[in-house]
């Protein structure tokens, strides 16, 4: 295991019974407070994915917004923010999912990427695999081909993995 796992994987705080009970909630932000376990959480997925011929990055909203970005600028790539819905103004494309907690919807600009594009799919983290599956989906259905979805964090129990299709989940670290 790459010793900079570690040093992130404590820097990430479990809040309990958030947002309900029952939840141990992995709250990213105390990584973020740390700038040496934020770049190194970067660096990692930026090593992994450099060369890969990757030309899109797309994050789910929210925090696939903090990871994306930062890792689309290292490997050269464009950045596709997945909305939740009514917050994008252009033409979209939508996908409903079931979450841990709720339902929800992610968008996607029509023109944001082209067929024959290869992307990535950012999260911080995967839990019954709803989010992932939408936005693999949206990307799919403009023609994009994803190569792998990539989280610091993964909740093993909720088995999101298997929802994948078979799709290559690239995770820092397991959470129970
Ligand atoms: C959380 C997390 C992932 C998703 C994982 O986001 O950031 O995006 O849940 O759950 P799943 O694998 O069961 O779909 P959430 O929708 O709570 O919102 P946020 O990122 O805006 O805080
Ligand atoms: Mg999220």
């Amino acid at each position: 295991q790459d010793p900079r796992i570690p040093r992130i994987a404590s820097s990430i705080r479990v809040v309990p019974d958030f947002p309900k009970k029952g939840i141990m909630f992995q709250d990213i932000t105390t990584l973020l407070l740390d700038p040496k376990a934020f770049k190194d959480t970067v660096d990692l997925f930026v090593e992994r994915y450099t060369g890969r011929d990757i030309s899109v990055v797309a994050g789910v909203e929210a925090r696939g917004f903090i990871f994306g970005p930062p890792i689309a600028l290292a490997i050269g790539a464009k950045f596709i923010p997945l909305r939740k819905p009514r917050k994008l103004p252009g033409e979209v494309i939508s996908e409903n999912y079931v979450l841990e907690y709720g339902t929800d919807c992610l968008e996607m600009h029509i023109g944001a990427v082209q067929p024959g594009e290869r992307a990535l799919v950012v999260d911080d983290l995967i839990a019954t695999g709803g989010t992932l599956c939408a936005a693999m989906s949206l990307l799919e259905r403009a023609g994009a081909e994803v190569v792998e979805c990539a989280c610091v964090i993964e909740l093993p129990e909720l088995k999101g993995r298997e929802r994948l299709n078979g799709k290559p989940l690239f995770i820092l670290m397991e959470s129970h």
